[in-house]
């Protein structure tokens, strides 16, 4: 196999596309070709050094598959709870220096690269700190918690030069890509409406994970872990299961709906906000003290599309 270095933003949409060729790998193989395969060789200096914010469930993938790639280096690994500062050394497989305070990678003038991979209302001080600090950035789906949190994101990453990518992977995916190429030669044909549903019908997909066993005040900074959200003690299950709470995640939307939505929009070339949209959800099966809706469906009107989608 050929030895390719990459640059910062072929490295931000190369790991983009390697997650999201796990979603496409089940379904269909379209391209046998390796991900970045079809890259220029780039100088040695242009070695890309990352630090990665949150070595949780997507984290631990994406560093995982950020540390294959050729002339990508992992320089240091950051998260609230210390178990994951021996998960990161063990992915990477030498001792990288790790730490609770993000801002340590910030401070560190050998890293180029940000990886954020922390629970949605994280998202947007990781990010707007990152860029602030020069270095460019790999967000994780969906980009904000909040509305609010959206426009400062989007400020944030206009008033700096930095590369700002959000990982909601399916629309760099290569099933993706097909799809745009059949329909816009037409193979579809004319389009009067999009469905899209994502069901995860079983305890996991309704986001019941266990928290880790060790779990406590001691190896957690359970206080940093709460962010803006209101203050309450320990809660190992909020930690785990943070999607069920709006004070931390985005529920189905943006769990789930998320991938739909952008990956239509890839498809269908549609780069602009909803004309209309009505939307519906509850609690339907979940009842255990959660406050986001376990089933969440909603009709879009886009530029003259309508789209349903549905989840839960
Ligand atoms: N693209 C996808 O398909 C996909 C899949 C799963 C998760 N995600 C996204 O990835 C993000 C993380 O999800 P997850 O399932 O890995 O969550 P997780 O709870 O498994 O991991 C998050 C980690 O971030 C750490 N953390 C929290 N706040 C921190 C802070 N301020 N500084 C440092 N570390 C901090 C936590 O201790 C935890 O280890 C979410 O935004 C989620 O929506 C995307």
């Amino acid at each position: 196999m050929k030895k390719y270095r990459f640059s910062r933003r072929e490295f931000l949409q190369t790991i983009a596309r390697a997650a999201g060729a796990t979603l496409a790998a089940n379904a269909i193989l379209l391209n046998s070709e390796p991900l970045f395969a079809s890259l220029p060789p780039l100088a040695t200096s242009d070695r890309v050094r990352f630090g990665i914010v949150g070595v949780g469930m997507e984290g631990s993938n994406l560093l995982t598959t950020a540390i294959q790639l050729p002339g990508v280096e992992c320089a240091a690994a950051c998260d609230l709870y210390d178990g994951r500062h021996e998960l990161a050394r063990e992915l990477v497989g030498k001792p990288i220096p790790t730490t609770r305070r993000y801002k340590d990678l910030l401070d560190n003038k050998e890293i180029d690269t940000i990886i954020v991979a922390v629970p949605d209302h994280w998202h947007k001080q990781v990010v707007v700190d990152a860029v602030a600090a020069g270095k460019d950035v790999y967000c994780e789906k969906p980009f904000s918690h909040t509305p609010a949190d959206g426009l400062a994101l989007v400020a944030a990453a206009k008033k700096s030069d930095r590369i700002v990518m959000v990982g909601a992977q399916r629309t760099s995916s290569v099933l993706c890509a097909k799809a745009k190429e059949l329909y816009d030669r037409g193979a579809i044909g004319a389009l009067s409406l999009v469905e899209a549903t994502l069901g995860r019908n079983d305890p996991t997909g309704a986001w019941e994970y266990p928290p880790p066993a060790d779990l406590s005040p001691e190896n957690l900074d359970w206080d940093t872990w709460l962010g803006t959200a209101p203050k309450k003690p320990f809660d190992p299950l909020a930690f785990a299961r943070w999607r069920c709470w709006k004070e931390y995640g985005t529920g189905v939307a943006g769990d789930l709906l998320v991938h739909l939505i952008s990956g239509m929009q890839a498809v269908l070339g549609i780069n602009e906000i909803p004309k209309r949209v009505s939307a519906f959800g509850g609690i339907y099966r979940w009842k255990d003290g959660r406050n986001m809706p376990d089933v969440h469906a909603a009709l879009f009107e886009y530029a003259n599309v309508p789209v349903s989608v549905v989840s839960g």
